[in-house]
């Protein structure tokens, strides 16, 4: 049986992505820190899955548990590093800057560091981050959401860099998701925001197809083609 990993399951795009996972026949390990919301996924699930209670911004306790979790899984094809928080921060609060960087940055590279290891142990393996097209541009309003994502497409980019000078079948996919019906899309004048069942049936069909990166929803990449090209004058009146 395929087996996956998806880290941040108990809402939004990792719960949905967990249940296409199952529905196409991978048995899927699920993480979080809301436990409750993992058992209650669990039971929805037509295939084996597995729930590990982890914090990624505890990071030395949350390799040691994703470690455990590839064990108890008998080893994984494909880990889904989802987990991430986002605050409007006008602000400009440090706690939220901290929590952020603490969660998409930190958070991310130990569960990348861990997920990677694994798959050059087993000479294979599919590693899928989210980000966001958030990665493109800079933000005055979300200053370490913005950054954070760059960070994480950056990282995906290094790792993808590594498993091709090894010359190793590992694939390393950077989805962009634009905005998403979940409890973190907050904000007024939101536009093109996809239902979190479309963006995951979006993102499986993406790692099927071995993506490198992608838009998620695919209209989004018109919106990063305008952000890549706006000039700085226009961009910072926005
Ligand atoms: N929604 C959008 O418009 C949008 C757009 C672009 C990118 N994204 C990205 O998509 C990903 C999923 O977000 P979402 O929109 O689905 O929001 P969400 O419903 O709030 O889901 C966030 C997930 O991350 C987990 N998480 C957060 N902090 C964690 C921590 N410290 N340790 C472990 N898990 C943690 C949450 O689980 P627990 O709370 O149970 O720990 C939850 O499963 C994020 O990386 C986000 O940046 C979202």
């Amino acid at each position: 049986m395929k087996k996956a990993i998806v880290i941040g399951s108990s809402s939004g795009i990792g719960k949905e992505l967990a249940k296409v996972l199952s529905q196409n026949g991978y048995a899927v390990g699920l993480t979080g820190r809301r436990v409750e919301l993992l058992t209650d996924l669990q039971s929805e699930l037509p295939t084996e899955s597995f729930v590990k209670a982890i914090d990624v911004t505890q990071t030395a306790e949350a390799m040691q548990r994703l470690q455990e979790l590839i064990r108890e899984m008998n080893g994984v094809e494909l880990i889904t590093i989802n987990a991430g928080v986002g605050f409007i921060n006008t602000e400009f609060e440090w706690e939220k800057e901290q929590t952020t960087i603490e969660t998409n940055v930190a958070g991310f590279s130990a569960m990348a560091n861990v997920a990677f290891k694994h798959f050059l142990e087993q000479s294979s393996g599919h590693l899928v981050g989210i980000s966001s097209i958030a990665a493109l541009r800079g933000s005055g309003a979300t200053p370490a959401y913005n950054a954070s994502k760059a960070f994480v497409s950056n990282y995906l980019e290094g790792l993808r860099q590594k498993a091709s000078k090894l010359k190793l079948p590992i694939t390393v996919t950077d989805i962009q998701p634009g905005l998403v019906d979940t409890a973190m899309a907050q904000g007024e004048g939101l536009f093109w925001v996809a239902p979190p069942e479309k963006a995951a049936r979006q993102i499986f069909d993406m790692i099927r197809s071995r993506r490198k990166r992608a838009y998620v929803t695919k209209r989004w990449r018109l919106i990063a083609w305008l952000l890549k090209a706006m000039p700085d004058r226009i961009y910072n009146r926005m």
